[in-house]
This record gives C-alpha cells, sequence and structure tokens, in this order.
C-alpha cells in the first residue's frame, strides 16, 4: 500500500503512513499564477494499492483531489482508495427549494468516476453513502474525540440538535457521564435560534458535541446557554472545524473554555487525529456492524 497525499490532507496523511508503516508517495502539488493547479506524481504506482487522501473542502481541494485521482490512475495501480476526511457539500444533502440540485449527489458522482472505493469520515448525514454507486464506508469520529473529552471529566455532553444527538448518545456512553441536547431553528446561513430549555448544568462540565463548526452560531447559541443556567466550564468540540469568518471569536465572546476539533480540517483546533480509525478501516480491523460498504472486491476502471 502507499499513500498519497493531497495539499488539506498532509498532516493526516503523515500520521497514517505512520500508524501503518506504509510509504508516501512523491508527488508535486503546485499552483500556477492564476490558481490552476499543476500535479506530478514521481512515485512508481503500476500493479499497486494506492491510497489518496484529500479532504474536498474548499473548492480548489475538491478539484485537485480530481486531478490527483486522474493522475493515479494514469499509472494502472491495483487499486485506488479515495479517503475524504471532510466531504464538503454534505450540508447540501438534499434539494430544499425548487430549482435547486443535490449538489452532494453530483460531487460523490464526480468522485466516484476515478476510484474503486471511497471512505468517508463523519459525512453530515449517514445517506450521502447512497449518492455513491461504488464501495463506500462512513467512519466515525467518535472514539478519538470521546478520549481526547474524557481528559477533561465532562458532567455532560450535549447535543446542539436533536440530528447531532445519536453521536452525542455515542461519545456519552464511551466516557460514562450523561447527555441530552437542545433544540435548534436554524433561520438562514448565519442566524439560528436555540428554544430555552431547562438543563440544570449549575457548576457542571459540559462538552457540547456537534459534526461541523462552520459559523460558530449554532455552538455559541448552546454556550450561551448554558452558561446562564451557570455552567461552571462549557466545551465545544466537533469532528470538522471549519471556522468560517469570526467563529472562534463568537464562541470565546460565548464563554467558551476551549475548542476541539479533529484534523479533516487541519488547523490550529485540530488536537484529535482520525488517523487511527481510517488506518484501522485500511487494516480491515474496523468494526462491519452499522456502517455500510455495498460491495466487497475493487472492480477495475472504465478506460
Ligand atoms: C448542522 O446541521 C450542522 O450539524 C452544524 O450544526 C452546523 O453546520 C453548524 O454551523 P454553524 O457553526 O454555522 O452554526
Amino acid at each position: 500500500m502507499i499513500l498519497v497525499g493531497g495539499t488539506a490532507s498532509k498532516g493526516l496523511t503523515r500520521r497514517l503512513a505512520q500508524i501503518m508503516n506504509v510509504e508516501i508517495a512523491d508527488v508535486i502539488i503546485k499552483r500556477f499564477p492564476d490558481q490552476e493547479v499543476y500535479i506530478r506524481i514521481m512515485s512508481k504506482l503500476a500493479d499497486k494499492d494506492v491510497v489518496i487522501v484529500q479532504t474536498t473542502h474548499p473548492d480548489e481541494n475538491l478539484f485537485e483531489l480530481l486531478v490527483l485521482q486522474e493522475t493515479v490512475r494514469a499509472q494502472k495501480p491495483r487499486s485506488m482508495t479515495t479517503i475524504i476526511p471532510y466531504f464538503g457539500y454534505g450540508r447540501q444533502d438534499r434539494a430544499f427549494n425548487e430549482g435547486e440540485v443535490v449538489t452532494a449527489s453530483m460531487v460523490a458522482k464526480m468522485i466516484q468516476r476515478t476510484t474503486h472505493r471511497v471512505i468517508l469520515v463523519d459525512p453530515h448525514k449517514e445517506y450521502i453513502t447512497d449518492f455513491f454507486d461504488i464501495p463506500v464506508r462512513s467512519l466515525t469520529a467518535v472514539k478519538p474525540l470521546s478520549e481526547r473529552l474524557k481528559d477533561l471529566k465532562p458532567d455532560l455532553i450535549l447535543a446542539p440538535d436533536i440530528g447531532a444527538y445519536p453521536r452525542v448518545k455515542k461519545v456519552a456512553e464511551v466516557i460514562g457521564c450523561q447527555s441530552d441536547h437542545l433544540d435548534k431553528h436554524r433561520i438562514n446561513g448565519e442566524t439560528v435560534e436555540m428554544e430555552d430549555k431547562e438543563l440544570k448544568v449549575d457548576g457542571k462540565i459540559v462538552a457540547i458535541v456537534d459534526d461541523i463548526i462552520s459559523t460558530g452560531g449554532t455552538m455559541a447559541a448552546a454556550i450561551k446557554q448554558l452558561k446562564s443556567q451557570g455552567a461552571k466550564a462549557v466545551y465545544a468540540a466537533c469532528t470538522h472545524g471549519l471556522f468560517i469568518g469570526g467563529a472562534i471569536e463568537k464562541l470565546t465572546a460565548a464563554g467558551c473554555e476551549r475548542v476541539i476539533a479533529t484534523d479533516t480540517l487541519e488547523g490550529q483546533f485540530s488536537f484529535v487525529s482520525v488517523a487511527s480509525i481510517i488506518a484501522e478501516e485500511l487494516q480491515g480491523k474496523a468494526p462491519k456492524g452499522g456502517a455500510k460498504l455495498s460491495k466487497d472486491a475493487p472492480g477495475t476502471f472504465d478506460e
């Protein structure tokens, strides 16, 4: 097996290579002055099992992945697995209004064109795997995130909305503490409203866990409610930390003590790595229950 790391997932690729003790391919990725991408793979990949690791956000990283896949394919590898730590466009998972397309599905179709199988980490909705017609596996960062949060000794793990609650329940089970959820209503991309709820958090340590922190609006609203009810410390944790605009300032102003994200999006808050769960999957050690693997053996590429 040999890894090919895209620009968006260099650190994760390194950590994965270390855990699995496998080689990272020598790849030149550059941008021309007009920002078009240039890729050249120096390593020999013919007849090898190639694993590409690349988050597909923002768009330039999605396009880089497509060029990477094509460049790998030109060398005729034995198999190609595409790991997408953060699947961009995952929140456009259905047509919300007339005149829209399901962009997440469109992106899945683009990616599957040139790979044998796909591995996602905490896609925004599980049914995103159904947008692929090739073998696809969805992994969850619950274990590494829980291990990190356990050190902070939380009394309660809170979901900002009911959609995030199944993951939160699992985190609380691993840690061995209580869980609950708030009820969020999204007004638009930047504004959310949180219903008032009595949470009995006076003097307690609470970790709010969501799949994504984007503008920070959801977390900030939840943190404010917890602080107003006397929570001693509030932590904000997520798998995918986009931290758009002033998200961190918003969280801090709301009273957040610490922000924790994984390396599906690499940045200053990527305190948790998902390398171990990806390695388990690649080494065939991952638990099979729950996750979907539609077909087993990789097929051959259409020429
Ligand atoms: C929404 O369904 C997601 O799970 C997150 O709650 C949302 O994407 C967070 O966005 P923001 O940080 O902009 O409130």
